[in-house]
Order: C-alpha cells, then structure tokens, then sequence
C-alpha cells in the first residue's frame, strides 16, 4: 500500500480521531454480528498502546436526523468489555461538550463520538462540519473499509484538516484485493452472483480484463440466459439489460462462464415445490432460485485449478434453506483451495458465515459496497485522501 499507516507516525501523546466502521446489525439494541468491531482492535489497541488517546467515530444505519435506535452507546458498551477499560460515550458528535469531552482525555482513554449522520453535514460532506470533527483531534486515522467509498466528512472531509494515515484493516483489506486484482497468482478466477447484473456491469467488465475466469451465478445468469434467447418462467430477468448481457457475453467468450443447470421453484417460497432442470427447460410459472448440482460440479473442476479467488454474491437464494445448496457447496469448495481465497463483504460475507467457513477461507472483505466498488477499478475516497508514503 503506498499510504502511510499508524506505523508511519509518531503517535505519543497525540488525541487520534480514528473513523472505524461500526455499522453493526443490531436487535433490540444487542449487536448480533460483531466482526467490523473486532476488525477495528488491532488498530485501536495499537494507538492506546503507543500511549495516545482514542476518539472514535463511525455512522451506524442510515438515520434522518437524531435516531435514538440508531445510537453508537451499544457500540461503545461493546467495545469497553472487549478492551477491558471505560469507554466513555459522547451525547453528541459535534457540540461544546464533546469537545471538552474530547479535550479531557487522558492517553489511553477511549471517547466514542454518537452516529455521525445523526448531521446531514455528514453525507454531504460540509466543510464545516468536517471542520469541527477535525478539531476534536490532532491526527485522524481511516481505518473504515466498509465506508470508504463514501466520500463523507468523517472519512474524507477531515483530511482537509488534518493529516490522516490508515490503520490496520484498511491496509489488510488492500493487501488482499490489491494484490488479488492487481498481480494476481494465476489461474485468477472470479465468482459472481447476486440478483442483479445491472448492479455488477462495472466489476464484470473490469474483472473480464484481469482473471483468467469469470463463473456467473444468482439471478443475474438469469438475464444472460434470456439474452440467449432462453425462456426464463416466472424468474427474475431485467429486460432492460438484455443487451448489456450480450455484449458481455460477446466481450468475455469463453472466459464468462453461466451455470448448466438450476433449481426452479413454483413460487418464490422455500415451501414451493422445487426440481432441478436444465436452463433451457424453465416451465412457465417456475423460477430459478439457485444453480443446480451439474453446475457446482462444473465450476469446483475450475475452481481446483486456481490460485487465486475472489467471490462476491450469493448463487441463489440462500435465505431460504432449500435454495441455499449452490451457495453452501461453493463456499465449501473454496474452504478446501490451495490457493488465496477473497470473499466480498455483506451477503457472500455472510453466506460463508451460515456455510460455517469464514475461518477456512483467506480473507473476508469488511466491505459489501466498498470491495465492489474496489473490484469495479475505482478509486476509493476515503482511502485515496490519505497521507501518501
Ligand atoms: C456498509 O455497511 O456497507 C457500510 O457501512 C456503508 O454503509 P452505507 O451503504 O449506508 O454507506
């Protein structure tokens, strides 16, 4: 990474203001899934342990205004058992008494700020806004991946203040994907799924210019295989990217690889009846909700070759456990490769969680959003506002 990282910077004594995801799944006010916190320790504890002092901040959900549902407290009381200390919860994110909150810290305390978009400010980016976030410290550090392709005052706005470095996570997840897209070991293959291809057209064109394969699953095959002329039943196919699918098609040869065959279901339903068929024999009134066997055998033969693999997007519907099969097999083939295995964040993040080999593969992005738009050859912005080394 040609950014500086916590490593590169004196940090004895100094008030960090560090931007952490937090945009945790909570019920009832409990966190139900604490991997993005556990993902910030290595940094948190670094910065303490150097003897500085720890304001923390981070969005949680997207709140219109003051949500109390929406409040980092949860965050912070999580956080203070992990660590073993106080960790003291801001009423406010910007205001008088934050900052003599702020102020007050001692090094080696703790402060967590409230959910930064409790501010407008904050999404848009006001400078303003930005302004007084950045006066709570006297370095900032990025070490939120999940959010840095959101060009926000608290992950981007702030460097116009003061000088940022990123932490750890944010180093370890470019290290992973810039290496996988960049100089990967080859054969490089790339799993893609999800419901859409509408949502995927940007890292689909960009990943066909770098791995060696392309294996397509979800509903967006669904609209590849409509743009072949094949009937789709009652499943999801998006009319309006039928040509975008044939020029993808036409541009990936025999790289883009579609499934053989699919689970069709009569309702969209894990109590509907459900059979396994061939792509080119979906029945009107039936709908694909994930690959069939003949596919998972076709592309664990690919997948045995490669070095390299990035996956992001389910194979089918895997919420529902009769149509979670393709998904689950996929994970479990990936949890056997000799080689670099990348899952994407959010639902592919989740599928090898529920498949119970998160711990099996390589590395599991902290970043839905953010590794997509990494895959798709864009610029972060949070990342790219960082102190170049
Ligand atoms: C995420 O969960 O993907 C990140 O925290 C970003 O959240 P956002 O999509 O609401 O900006």
């Amino acid at each position: 990474m040609n950014k500086k990282t916590v490593r590169d910077i004196d940090l004895r004594g100094k008030r960090v203001l560090m931007r952490a995801d937090f945009n945790v799944p909570l019920k009832e006010g409990v966190i139900t899934d604490d991997t993005r916190i556990q993902a910030a320790l290595p940094t948190i504890k670094y910065i303490l342990e150097q003897g500085a002092s720890l304001i923390l901040m981070s969005h949680l959900g997207r709140p219109k205004g003051k949500t109390p549902e929406l409040s980092l407290k949860p965050v912070a009381d999580y956080l203070g058992k992990l660590l073993g200390q106080e960790v003291k919860m801001a009423p406010d994110v910007v205001g008088d008494e934050v900052k003599a909150m702020a102020d007050a810290l001692a090094p080696g305390e703790v402060l967590v700020l409230e959910n930064t978009r409790f501010y407008g400010e904050e999404s848009k980016n006001v400078p303003e806004f930005a302004e007084k976030l950045a006066s709570l410290g006297n370095v900032f550090v990025n070490d939120a991946f999940g959010t840095a392709h959101r060009a926000h005052a608290s992950t981007e706005g702030v460097t116009h203040y003061m000088p940022g470095v990123a932490g750890f996570l944010i180093g370890k997840e470019l290290d992973f994907l810039g290496k996988a897209t960049g100089d990967p070991d080859r054969p490089f293959v790339v799993i893609l799924g999800g419901a859409k291809v509408s949502d995927k057209i940007a890292v689909i064109e960009n990943m066909l210019g770098k791995a060696d394969k392309l294996l397509i699953g979800g509903g967006m095959a669904n609209t590849f295989f409509k743009a072949q002329g094949l009937e789709m039943g009652d499943s999801l196919v998006e009319a309006d990217a039928l040509e975008m699918a044939k020029s993808l098609m036409a541009k990936g040869g025999d790289k883009l690889v579609l499934p053989v065959d699919a689970v069709a279901a009569d309702a969209f339903d894990n109590a509907a009846n459900y059979k396994v068929v061939t792509v080119d024999a979906v029945e009107p009134g039936w709908r694909i909700l994930d690959i069939g066997p003949k596919t998972v055998s076709l592309y664990k033969d690919i997948l045995k070759t490669a070095k390299t693999v990035v996956w992001n997007g389910p194979m089918g519907v895997f919420e529902m456990e009769n149509f979670a099969k393709g998904t689950f097999a996929i994970a479990e083939v990936l949890a056997e490769l000799d080689a670099v295995t990348i899952i994407g964040g959010g639902d592919s993040a989740s599928a090898v969680a529920k498949a119970g080999v998160a711990d099996k593969v390589s590395h599991v992005s902290t970043g839905g959003g953010a590794s997509l738009e990494f895959l798709e050859g864009k610029v972060l912005p949070g990342i790219a506002a960082l102190e170049d080394k």
